[in-house]
This record gives C-alpha cells, structure tokens and sequence, in this order.
C-alpha cells in the first residue's frame, strides 16, 4: 500500500523569460515507514518537489496522491486534517520559526492549531515531545535564537511529530550540521521511524547520509528522474552519467567502500 503517489508531476517556472519544467514527469511512491531520498546537484528539482508534495505550491500537471485521498483537490477542514499528517523540516529551523520565540510556544502551536490536545494538557505534552528528541524539557523556556542548531533541528522534529504524522518531508534537514550532531540527528530520525512508523521524503545533496538512511533514492537530473532504485545498489553502481558524477564527487563514500 503507498502512503504518498506522485504521478507525472511538473513545475514550470520562467528563465531569461523562457519556460523551462524545474520538474518534469516526475512519478514514485512511497510506503508507510519508508524512507525515500532525493538527490541530485544543485538546481535538479529537489526542493520544487518537496514544496509539489507539500502543496507550498500548486503544480502545473501531475497528480499527488496521500493517504489514499487526492491531495490536490482537497480544501477547507479536509485539507486541515490531511496536512496534520504530512509534515516538514527544512535546512534552517531559524529562518522556519520566529527566532524570539520560545520553544514551548513552537510546539504549542501545532497542538493548538490541530487542536491535539486540551489547553491545560499543553505543556504536558510539550515536555513529552521535547523528551521524545532528546532534549532537557527545561528548554522550553528558551527563545529559538538562544539554542544551539543541532537543538533547533531536534525541536523541528518535535514540532513535526507533534501532530503524529505518517509522512514528513526533509529537505536538507541535516545538511547545516556539523557531522557529530548529524549523525545524532539521523539516529533519532531512524528512531522515530521504528517507532512510530514514519515515512521520510528525505532531500540531500550528500549520498553518504542517504546511504545511511534511505531504503530508496532517486536521482534528479534538470527536473527528471535520472535513475532510481535501492539505496545502497544505486550508489555503489550508479548508472546514469548524473548518478555517476555525484559518487565520483563524494570522496567520504569512496573512502567508506567496503
Ligand atoms: N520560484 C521560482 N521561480 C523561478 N525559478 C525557480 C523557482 N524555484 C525554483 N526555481 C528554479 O527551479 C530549478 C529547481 O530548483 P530547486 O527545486 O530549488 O532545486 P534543488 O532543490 O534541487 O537545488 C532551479 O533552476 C531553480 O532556479
Ligand atoms: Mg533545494
């Protein structure tokens, strides 16, 4: 069964006044709990797509399938419902929040707006979100701005989960870390997929992390699908000149071949 089907998915946008598709009949699925990465250079399409699965945007063709509904077509409280259950985190949770927010505030408002919980059951559940990524419920006090960005991602990932989601989207979520506080974010994120069942879209220019963390990757090339295929199998023997490039560009993975 698929959680979320994207068939002949495109966006045009215009450059030097010319139309050119930053997405091109683009199709995959993805399954509960699964994790499927998007990759690819700079300018392929990545974030288009996330923004398409998101509705941020509207496509210009194409149809998004979610839960077993027609996303697209959705409006008023169903759509409210609906987008509860699919979720974002992107590279900079600075610019995604006010950063003279407090954290509690942060991960109140997807409890209030959804309307999760009863008012005075808020703060309990604040704490046992921010318990739930790792981190000290004392800093619920703290502005956005004050905290660390390896804290700041952990409380994106609370403020997605918060509406207990079957999908979120992360586009570059891990890309702005330095590599110890990444591989403590992919661990929690491989965590609450076990546990809670989650399915990731997972954008990364960095095929080491997709490595360790995608089932599925596919390779976007000026808007298309180059290649897709099992994670693992697609890196160590890409067949696409653009698949190639990007292995060839990667020393950390050469390096890590077995
Ligand atoms: N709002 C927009 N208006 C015009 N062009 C855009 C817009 N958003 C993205 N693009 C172009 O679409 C292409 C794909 O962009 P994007 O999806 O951001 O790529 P990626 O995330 O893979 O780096 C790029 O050429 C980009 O310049
Ligand atoms: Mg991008």
């Amino acid at each position: 069964m698929s959680l979320l089907a994207v068939s002949n998915l495109a966006k045009h946008y215009h450059r030097d006044g010319k139309p050119f598709a930053a997405v091109d009949d683009v199709s995959f699925e993805i399954g509960p709990a699964e994790t499927l990465a998007l990759a690819g250079p700079s300018g392929s399409g990545k974030s288009t797509i996330a923004r398409l699965v998101l509705r941020l945007i509207e496509p210009d063709a194409g149809r998004i399938g979610f839960e077993g509904g027609d996303f697209l077509t959705l409006s008023g409280a169903t759509l409210r419902a609906r987008r509860a259950r699919l979720q974002m985190v992107f590279q900079d949770p600075l610019a995604a929040f006010n950063p003279r927010a407090t954290v509690a505030r942060v991960l109140d408002d997807p409890l209030r707006i959804h309307n999760i919980v009863p008012r005075a059951e808020r703060p309990r559940r604040i704490a046992a979100l921010l318990e739930r990524v790792g981190l000290d419920t004392g800093l619920a006090a703290r502005a956005i701005h004050e905290i660390s960005g390896g804290q700041r991602q952990r409380v994106a990932i609370a403020r997605a989960i918060a509406t207990r989601p079957s999908l979120i989207v992360l586009d570059e979520a891990v890309s702005a870390l330095d590599v110890s506080v990444r591989s403590q974010i992919l661990e929690l994120l491989l965590d609450l997929q076990r546990q809670e069942r989650i399915a990731y879209l997972f954008i990364s220019h960095d095929l080491g992390v997709i490595r360790a963390v995608a089932h599925r990757v596919i390779i976007l090339d000026a808007g298309r699908i180059a290649e897709s295929g099992d994670a693992r199998a697609v890196i160590a023997n890409p067949q696409s000149p653009v698949g190639k490039a990007l292995v060839e560009a990667a020393p950390r993975l050469n390096r890590n071949r077995p």
